[in-house]
């Protein structure tokens, strides 16, 4: 049992986190930490209000997301420029933030042009999407989603990501820090998360889209050609992992089986005793000679909760928290990725960046905003017990902590690094969590109807993954 007090003090801090526009509450601060530096975490960001909308939105708070969704129809951009460079059309801000001008009040989005490494969200429109579609669940207001503004808003970001370039996978290529983990840390080319959140927001204009016939088809193509690929392409359990060992290479055609020429070399001897015989994942990204093997978390249990992992696989997801509890869970959940980068392979890929150093922020540090995500899964599957047992784990320190952003170490064991303190999706994921463990009927805000899928995700062709 969680405490009352901890979630009155936590309401508290998200309440005064929340962001005015000329009276009206559009949206909360990332963190209120007057201790930090400020950077930009007095913004609002799009990735971390997705999780303080659900937490209002379970709490029959609907007004602020409302009006956060409205904003950000009206920040999406149409001439946004980046050096004379134009960004997509339709991509939404990574964050936005209230300034005073002469004429009162005005927004300011940030699309990358200013943020650190200049990076430019991917994630944004995925998540605005899902929002909108829980936003719908939530308040019965199919009306709004229904606005001229809204369905064009909504043709945009499809049309974006649906745009075809060089390459022919259903998943999307993305530039390294597109999302959440918005630094080089070797998730560029077609990282699990992006692809999980690719399909749960295709899954959501797939709801919400009324009348264009031909972006509705081209939607539900791709949602089925991009489950049939990270089902079977990207799973990997001791079966998967021994078959991948015993891949012959160099193969050319159709019918071949090591179809994106994995060398065998690249497992690392690691994960050949850590996966356990019971349990599974999916791999972090899939490209030409290159398996990513570390392992997800965000876009594994989004996979869970909107039905991009089958049932079984669902269950095997749920196995291996559970088989891996202080790997992945550990003295506060939940573990960002792992394993970690070390040594030279840190210097590598992340670029010798050392916020990123081993067991440190993204690169293998725990996240406490992920709660509401393993909290969901864990509805999904009937895995209840293991989402209750981690929200008990991390509710006292949280506090004690001041819903500290993250923590460090193997086991979570330290306050992280920079950590801010007052981070408002520590304390909404914290607080979503909670709910939807309280009322199951929550998860009606984020789980999807799998009957589109039916009919075409079953392999069609031969060759096979094993
Ligand atoms: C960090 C995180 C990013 C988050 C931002 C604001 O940059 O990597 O995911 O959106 O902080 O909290």
């Amino acid at each position: 049992m969680i405490d009352a007090k901890i979630i009155d003090a936590a309401w508290r801090e998200l309440k005064q986190s929340v962001v005015y526009f000329r009276g009206n509450p559009v949206g909360t601060v990332a963190a209120r930490d007057p201790s930090a530096a400020e950077l930009n975490y007095s913004q609002c960001f799009t990735r971390d209000f997705a999780v303080s909308a659900l937490a209002f939105l379970m709490r029959g708070e609907t007004d602020i997301v409302r009006n956060f969704l409205t904003v950000l129809v009206k920040l999406q951009s149409r001439e946004k420029q980046m050096n004379c460079f134009k960004a997509g059309r339709g991509l939404m801000p990574a964050s936005f933030t209230v300034q005073q001008s002469k004429n009162g009040e005005e927004l300011v989005p940030d699309f990358g042009e200013r943020a650190i490494a200049r990076v430019a969200p991917v994630d944004s429109g995925f998540w605005w999407l899902i929002l909108l579609r829980a936003y719908v669940q939530a308040s019965g207001d199919v009306d709004l989603a229904r606005k001229a503004e809204f369905q064009q808003a909504i043709k945009m970001i499809v049309e974006l990501s649906l745009v075809a370039r060089f390459d022919m996978y259903p998943t999307l290529l993305v530039p390294d820090g597109g999302y959440m983990i918005d630094r080089r840390m070797g998730v560029y080319g077609y990282p699990l998360d992006i692809q999980s959140l690719f399909f749960t927001a295709l899954s959501a204009a797939q709801e919400l889209l009324v009348g264009d016939e031909t972006c509705l088809a081209a939607v539900a193509d791709r949602l089925a050609h991009l489950a049939y690929h990270i089902r079977r392409y990207y799973w990997l359990d001791l079966r998967r992992l021994n078959a991948i060992y015993r891949y012959k290479v160099e193969e050319y055609g159709q019918n071949i089986v090591n179809e994106f020429n994995i060398y065998p070399e690249t497992i690392p001897p690691a994960l050949v005793d850590w996966m356990p015989s019971k349990g599974g994942y999916f791999a972090g990204n899939l490209g030409p000679a290159r398996m990513d093997f570390r392992y997800f978390a965000q876009g594994n249990l989004l996979a869970v909760v909107s039905s991009l992992a089958t049932a079984e696989q669902s269950q095997s997801i749920m196995d291996l928290i559970a088989q891996r509890w202080d790997d992945l869970i550990g003295q506060m959940p939940l573990k960002l990725c792992f394993p970690a980068l070390e040594g030279r392979d840190w210097a590598i890929v992340t670029g010798s960046d050392p916020k990123n150093s081993p067991w440190s922020y993204h690169n293998g540090g725990s996240w406490p905003f992920l709660l509401w995500l393993l909290a969901a899964a864990a509805q999904m599957t009937g895995r209840t017990e293991l989402a209750k047992r981690a929200l008990e784990t991390a509710a006292d320190r949280l506090m004690v902590e001041d819903w500290s952003e993250y923590f460090d170490g193997r086991e979570g064991r330290l306050l992280g690094k920079e950590a801010r303190r007052f981070q408002s999706w520590t304390v909404a994921g914290f607080l979503s969590a909670q709910q939807l463990l309280a009322n199951p009927t929550h998860l009606n805000l984020l789980r999807y109807d799998e009957k589109a899928l039916q009919g075409c995700i079953q392999p069609t062709e031969g060759g096979g993954g094993n």
